[in-house]
This record gives structure tokens, sequence and C-alpha cells, in this order.
């Protein structure tokens, strides 16, 4: 009986048994692009992002600021907008939908129009992921915040400075927060905030654009302008595509440089990789070469907020521990749904209990090609890391999910000597 599959988006098609070499570039980081992309709506001068990388999230970003009335243009790794004839203030639901970080265009067009209209971004598969710490900074800065038929409505009659505490520490209602800030021309105080190496990357953006602002541990000083410029930044690297990168190369056995490696942005990932087995030498000038060491110990990783081990690497950690000796465990702190490639991986023959937000990795000696399912954007990496190792074919559906985040990921594989094939969407498969 043939048993052939229609899929609803590319697929992916991975030979394991391949030992990666070479030297690969990383790109810019998706997180850090985003925010500094929403920037620019604060300003009617032209700006220009730098080393910006081709993702189906930046496009969508682009695809926003142009039907808020922006010129967008991408020329290569540049992003050049202008947002000076900008006149809507409303995201809809529709691009919500695509891309839940829209969410992060509500700061910037309440701080340029003094009323911003988004659709409520929906939960996605690792967590509800609601944005009340949100709007409850703009309530707290005499915004007006009401929710209706899917859209949250903000508008805010004399803008003032505020003191705000988050209850919890959220990345993109930090910068939500710092984006409208930086229009207010008032001391403000923000605590608990995130620190993530793209938050601090858009504050540097919009320090650049005129804002005064100091952060001093989990505290932010602002004191914004009313007349903020444009501005010409560079992205930083992407520490998750290239802790992805180094995975691959600990998993396959193999000896790869990676170039435009940010190391300081790396720390605990660089740390329980080398208590992974990974052997990572700092060539310097943002080279990093991996290769694989030797298995100190079983690990422990619980994710936790930067400088902590960040979730959007605990995926591609439990691909490499599924095939580690002895039994791993990982805590998931930060989002409540954040095990669902373990489900894909046990496809392949990984051995793991997962337990509420723990997940325990007992290491087997080899996985076997099957296929899988991507359910969000960092456990389609994970499975295409196990697909490199697996004996046999690996075919890995709904390849969308990785396309929003990774930059070209199986072009760069494969130029290291993967070998995975892209298959067209639609496909009809044996
Ligand atoms: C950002 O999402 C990243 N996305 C995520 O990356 C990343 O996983 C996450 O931060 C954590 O580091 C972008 O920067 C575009 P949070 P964000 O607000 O800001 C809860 C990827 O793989 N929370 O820091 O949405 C929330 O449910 C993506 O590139 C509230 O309860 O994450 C979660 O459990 C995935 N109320 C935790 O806090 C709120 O108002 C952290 O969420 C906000 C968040």
């Amino acid at each position: 009986m043939m048993n052939t599959t229609l899929y609803s988006s590319d697929a992916f098609l991975v030979e394991g048994g391949v030992r990666l070499r070479g030297t690969v570039r990383v790109s810019g980081a998706k997180n850090a692009s985003l925010p500094i992309m929403f920037a620019t709506l604060l300003t009617k001068e032209e700006s220009v992002v730098e080393n910006v990388p081709q993702l189906l999230d930046v496009e969508n970003a682009s695809r926003l600021l142009s039907m808020l009335g922006a010129q967008v243009e991408r020329c290569g790794d540049k992003v050049v907008i202008n947002s000076e004839r900008v006149k809507s203030f409303e995201t809809p639901k529709e691009i919500v939908r695509r891309m839940r970080a829209s969410v992060l265009s509500m700061g910037p067009l309440l701080g340029r129009f003094g009323r911003a209209r988004v659709a409520l971004p929906g939960g996605c598969s690792i967590g509800a992921r609601p944005i009340d710490q949100h709007l409850k900074f703009f309530a707290s800065a005499g915004a007006e915040v009401r929710v209706r038929d899917g859209y949250v409505n903000v508008e805010v009659g004399r803008k003032r400075g505020v003191r705000f505490r988050f209850d919890l520490i959220t990345v993109t209602g930090t910068e939500n927060a710092l984006l409208y800030l930086s229009t207010v021309e008032e001391e403000s105080c923000l605590e608990n905030i995130a620190i993530e190496p793209e938050v601090i990357d858009l504050v540097n953006v919009l320090k650049k654009m005129g804002a005064h602002i100091e952060i001093e541990g989990r505290k932010a000083l602002v004191y914004g302008s009313s007349e903020l410029k444009g501005f010409v930044h560079s992205v930083i690297p992407d520490r998750i595509e290239a802790g992805t990168l180094m995975v691959a190369a600990v998993l396959t056995d193999g000896d790869v440089i990676l170039e435009g490696v940010e190391p300081k942005h790396m720390k605990a990932v660089l740390e329980k990789l080398s208590e992974a087995g990974a052997r990572i030498d700092n060539l310097g000038g943002g080279r990093v070469r991996v290769r694989k060491g030797s298995r100190t110990s079983p690990l422990e990783i619980t994710t936790r907020e930067y400088p902590g081990f960040p979730t959007d690497m605990q995926a591609q950690m439990m691909a490499l521990l599924s095939v580690a000796e002895g039994r791993s465990v990982i805590y998931e702190s930060i989002f409540e749904n954040r095990f669902q490639h373990a489900y894909e991986l046990m496809k392949m023959g990984a051995k793991i209990e997962v337990r509420g937000r723990s997940a325990f990795v007992y290491g087997v000696d080899k996985l076997k090609g099957a296929e899988v399912n991507s359910t969000d954007l960092r456990a389609s990496a994970s499975l295409v890391l196990a697909g490199l190792v697996a004996e046999g074919t690996t075919i890995i559906k709904d390849i969308y999910h990785l396309d929003r985040g990774y930059e070209r990921l199986e072009k760069k594989l494969n130029s290291l000597g993967a070998s995975i094939e892209r298959l067209p969407s639609v496909a009809q498969l044996t």
C-alpha cells in the first residue's frame, strides 16, 4: 500500500551519518532585527539596518511597516526604512497571526501617534504567551488600554514619565516599554527588565536616535525625545543560530569554524556545550572552532532569562543529549509547553521522559531516521540536528517553522558536508 503524504509546506529530507567540516558565517540576530526595525517608526528620517537575516519573520516585519505606510527597501543584508509617511496606527490580525512579534509595533505607534490598535497575539505551540505585562506597563504610563474584538486599543493624552516594575521578566515587554518611553521627554524608570543582548542592541539604537537610556542591572533609566533621529546600525550576531550550528558540529563529531560570532553573548551556552562534550576554541575576531571533545558528566540544564541558559537553545541541546551517554535533565522554566520536540525525537528512537516542565533524557547509541513534524521554530531545528546524526533518512515536515527563524539553514549545513534536500510544498511522498 503506497502511503503517500501531502505536505502543507516544504519538507526536509535529511541523510544521516555526515561529519560537518568547514567554515560557516553566522547571520544577524532575528530577535534584535525585529524590535530595531520597529524603532524606525519613531522617526521621520531614513534609517539603515544592516546585517539583517533573510527570514520569514523579517519579511513579515517589512510587510507590516509597508502596510503602515513606511518605505521599506531590502538591499542585500541591509534594510532601508523611511517611516516619514506612516499614517496608520493599526496592526491588523492577519499580520499578527503570522508573526506575534508584531506586538512590538504597539510601543512605537503609541509613541508616534498617541494611539495604537494592535491585534491580540494568540498563544502558540510553546505556550499561552499573554501580553498582560505589556498592557500593564502602558496603563501605568497613563494610557487608556481597552481590549475589544481581539484588538488592543491603547491611547495616551499627555505623555508623562513613569516608574514601573515588571512582575516577571519579559523580552518584548521590556522592548515595547523602551520603544514607547524613548518618545517621552520626562524621566522614567523601568525595573525587573529583560537584559538579553537583543534588548541591549535595541537600547544602543534608541540612544543613537537621541534617547537617553542607562541600564543598571535590571533597571533602565530613560529620558526620551520628541525629535528622534534616523540611524545606521548593524545588528548583533544571532547567538541562537550560532549555538544551533555548534550543536551540529559536536553531534556529527565534526570540525567547524563559525565566523561572525559574539562569544560574550553565549557564556551559558558555551559552558553547557563544553559540559556536554564540545571542544570550543575562541580564535578571536568573532571566529570560534567547534569539535567534539569528551563528555564530563550527566548534564542538568535549567533554562533561565539572560544571562542564564536560553530557552531558545533547549530543543537543540535535547537533540545533543539524546545521543550522549548517561541521563540528563532539562528543566524549562520559561515556557509551559516547550517539549513538543521530545515526542518527535522519540519517533527517532530517543529515550526521553517528560514530566511537566522537566525532561529526563537517557542517551542512546543511535537515532534512526523517521518522518517527523516541526511544531515550532526551535523544535524544527532540533529535528534537523537529530537527522544529521540519525541512521538513514529523516523527513521533517512543515519547514516553514524553521524558515521563520533561520536564514537558509540547509544551505549552511550542506556547505559543511550535510545532505539536506528541501522538498517543495504539497509534495507527494511515498
Ligand atoms: C522573546 O519572546 C523571543 N522572541 C522568544 O524567541 C524567546 O523565546 C523569549 O523572548 C524568551 O527569551 C522575540 O524576541 C521576538 P517573553 P517573548 O515575553 O518576548 C511570559 C524564538 O525562538 N509572559 O520574554 O514573547 C511568557 O508567557 C522566540 O526566536 C507573561 O506571562 O517572551 C513566557 O512564559 C520564541 N506575560 C515568559 O513570560 C507577558 O506580558 C517569557 O516571555 C509577557 C510574557
